[in-house]
């Protein structure tokens, strides 16, 4: 059976290079074989965690995303940087995923849209460093989480100039990188599930 992959971004811009990278790992993640969703954070109608409005019930789009998560076994994150850190659009995101749903046994646990996946970061900022410190918090972030965090990782830098018309990445050496990433999340989450 193939590995199914997730892929999303930490960002809702139009032009977001998160999410251009997400469409280049999206596409790896298709030609190595995996079935691969590739995510848009934008489709959501996800309000800001509150849980006076969680006590009236989980929000549909809520339950959708722990869904899709659930179903995938491999997840590829690609995360902007802010302020040295992960965007509050991805913690918001991970917040809600993760918060159990009282009126529903079957997701009484917080955590069971995430244990046991193996999760691949990737970052793109203009800046020189890629995003890599939002990587750096994202990895307990996810531990924390249950998931198993992939030791490869890619960090894109000058991200402004890196991407071709088609979306894709220019530099072959950086393709190379992220191609490594997707391939030791697909490979892991394949051994796990053996
Ligand atoms: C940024 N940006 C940024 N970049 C970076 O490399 N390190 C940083 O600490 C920050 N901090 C930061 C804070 C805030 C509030 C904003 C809005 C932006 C720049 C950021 O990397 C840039 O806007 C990217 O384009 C965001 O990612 P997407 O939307 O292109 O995926």
């Amino acid at each position: 059976l193939p590995v199914k992959l997730l892929v999303f971004a930490g960002s809702t811009r139009k032009a977001s290079f998160n999410r251009q990278l997400a469409h280049v790992a999206a596409t790896m993640g298709r030609a190595a074989g995996a079935e691969v969703t590739l995510l848009d954070l934008a489709d959501f109608d996800i309000p800001m965690y509150n849980a006076d409005l969680e006590s009236h019930g989980t929000p549909a789009d809520v339950m959708k995303l722990k869904k899709i998560m659930f179903a995938h076994s491999a997840w590829i994150i690609c995360s902007p940087e802010y302020n040295g850190s992960y965007t509050a659009l991805l913690k918001n995101t991970i917040d809600w995923a993760s918060s159990p749903v009282k009126s529903d046994p079957e997701w009484s646990s917080g955590s069971k849209a995430f244990v046991g996946k193996v999760v691949g970061l990737l970052s793109a900022s203009p800046g020189a460093l890629g995003g890599l410190r939002s990587q750096s918090h994202l990895v307990p972030l996810m531990l924390n989480l249950q998931c198993w965090v992939a030791p490869k990782a890619f960090a894109l830098g000058r991200a402004g100039d890196a991407f071709d018309a088609q979306d894709d990445l220019k530099d072959e050496a950086q393709r190379k990188m992220v191609q490594a990433v997707v391939e030791q999340v697909l490979m892991a989450s394949g051994r796990l599930a053996d």
